[in-house]
C-alpha cells in the first residue's frame, strides 16, 4: 500500500490579508454606471448594490419577517449538513462565492470532517475582513484564505491552495444564483466547475417559484429596508462617481415578472429630471426606471436542467416543508 504524501501546511487564520484577485478592474463601477444609465431601458448590475452600507442593509433584509429566504435556508442547512458532509467526505477545501457575512458557513464547517481550508470570495473587502475575523474565532484551526474578487467575473483561487489536496466544495447559499439571468447562471456554474476542478462538488441554495403575494412583500418590506438598500446604489454613485442624483426624486419598486419567473427591483423617477455622473448628463422621464436587480425563482425541473447544461448533476436535494426553498448538492455530470 503506498504511503500518503505529507499534507502541505497552510498558515493558520486569521493572519491572511485578502488575496486581491488580479482580474478585478478598478474602474468597472464607473464603466457599468455610465453605460447602464445611457441605455434604454436604464439598467445597473446588482453587484454594485453591495458596498459596505449595501452589505449592512442586505444583512438587515435577511432579518425581516417578509424575507423568508434566510431563515428557511438556515433551518434547512442545519438539518441537511450531516448528510451533505457524509456525501462530500473528509479534507474538503470550502470555497464560498459572494460570502458576505459568512453567517451560514459554520453550519457547514462544523459538520464537515476535517475541512482543509475556507476560501470566502467577496467584492466588499471591509465586510470580508470583518466576516473572516468573526469566523476565525468561531472555527479556530481552519485556515481562512479570503479572496477579494467579483465572483461573477473570472478570478483565481489563492496560490497557497495549488498543492493542497482534498475535494473542492463550492458553497453558494442565499439564492444568489437567482440574481443571474439563467444563461449567466449556467455560465457561472460552468465557470466555478473549472475553478473547483475534477474532485468538485457544489452546494447551491435556490429560492423556489411561489405566489406573487409572498414574493412582492419579500422585496418591498413594510419598514422600507429594501427600499433603502436599492436607493443606496444612487447614494454610492453620488459618493464615488461625483453624482448629483436626488434620492428623494426616486421610489423603490418590486415587480413580479411571471413570464420570466423573477422579481425585479426598480428605482422609479417621481418626476422628469436631469442628473450628472462623472460630468455626463442623463435625463429621466417621469415614471422611467432604472432596473437594478433580478431575482429568478426555480422549480426542481428547471434547476436540474440549468445545472446539467453547465456540466453538473443533482446528487441530492432538500426542501423545507412548505417547499419555499431548496438546497442542492451538485456533482460533476456523469460521475459515479
Ligand atoms: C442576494 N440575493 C439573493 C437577494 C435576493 O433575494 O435576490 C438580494 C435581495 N434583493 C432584495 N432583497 C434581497
Amino acid at each position: 500500500m503506498s504511503r500518503m504524501p505529507p499534507m502541505p501546511t497552510i498558515p493558520l487564520s486569521p493572519s491572511h490579508p485578502a488575496y486581491v484577485c488580479p482580474s478585478l478592474p478598478g474602474d468597472a463601477f464607473a464603466t457599468d454606471v455610465l453605460e447602464g444609465l445611457a441605455r434604454t431601458p436604464k439598467t445597473l448590475p446588482s453587484v454594485w448594490l453591495y458596498d459596505r452600507r449595501g452589505s449592512e442593509l442586505f444583512e438587515a433584509i435577511t432579518q425581516l419577517d417578509e424575507y423568508y429566504q434566510t431563515r428557511t435556508e438556515t433551518a434547512l442547512l442545519a438539518e441537511c449538513a450531516p448528510a451533505l458532509a457524509a456525501a462530500v467526505g473528509p479534507n474538503a477545501v470550502v470555497v464560498e462565492f459572494g460570502s458576505g457575512s459568512s453567517r451560514k458557513t459554520p453550519l457547514l464547517l462544523d459538520a464537515l470532517d476535517k475541512p482543509r481550508a475556507y476560501v470566502p470570495v467577496d467584492i466588499a473587502d471591509d465586510f470580508l475582513d470583518d466576516a473572516v475575523a468573526v469566523l476565525a474565532r468561531r472555527c479556530p484551526g481552519i485556515p481562512m484564505l479570503p479572496v477579494r474578487a467579483d465572483f461573477t467575473r473570472p478570478f483565481r483561487l489563492p496560490p497557497q491552495l495549488k498543492d493542497t489536496p482534498g475535494p473542492r466544495l463550492g458553497f453558494f447559499p442565499g439564492s444568489t444564483i437567482g440574481n443571474f439571468a439563467p444563461a449567466q447562471a449556467a455560465a457561472f456554474l460552468a465557470h466555478v466547475g473549472k475553478i473547483l476542478g475534477t474532485s468538485r462538488r457544489m452546494i447551491v441554495g435556490v429560492d423556489a417559484c411561489k405566489d406573487a403575494s409572498i414574493l412582492v412583500p419579500a422585496y418591498d418590506d413594510a419598514r422600507g429596508v429594501t427600499a433603502e438598500f436599492n436607493l443606496n446604489l444612487f447614494a454610492r454613485i453620488n459618493r464615488e462617481l461625483e453624482g448629483d442624483i436626488p434620492l428623494d426624486a426616486f421610489r423603490h419598486e418590486a415587480r413580479y415578472n411571471d413570464a420570466a419567473s423573477r422579481i425585479e427591483m426598480h428605482l422609479v423617477a417621481k418626476c422628469t429630471l436631469d442628473v450628472h455622473v462623472l460630468g455626463q448628463p442623463f435625463r429621466f422621464a417621469k415614471g422611467e426606471s432604472v432596473h437594478t436587480e433580478n431575482s429568478y425563482k426555480y422549480g426542481a425541473t428547471e434547476f436540474r436542467a440549468l445545472a446539467s447544461s453547465a456540466g453538473w448533476d443533482v446528487e441530492r436535494v432538500w426542501h423545507d416543508g412548505a417547499r419555499r426553498f431548496a438546497v442542492y448538492l451538485l456533482k460533476p455530470a456523469n460521475a459515479a
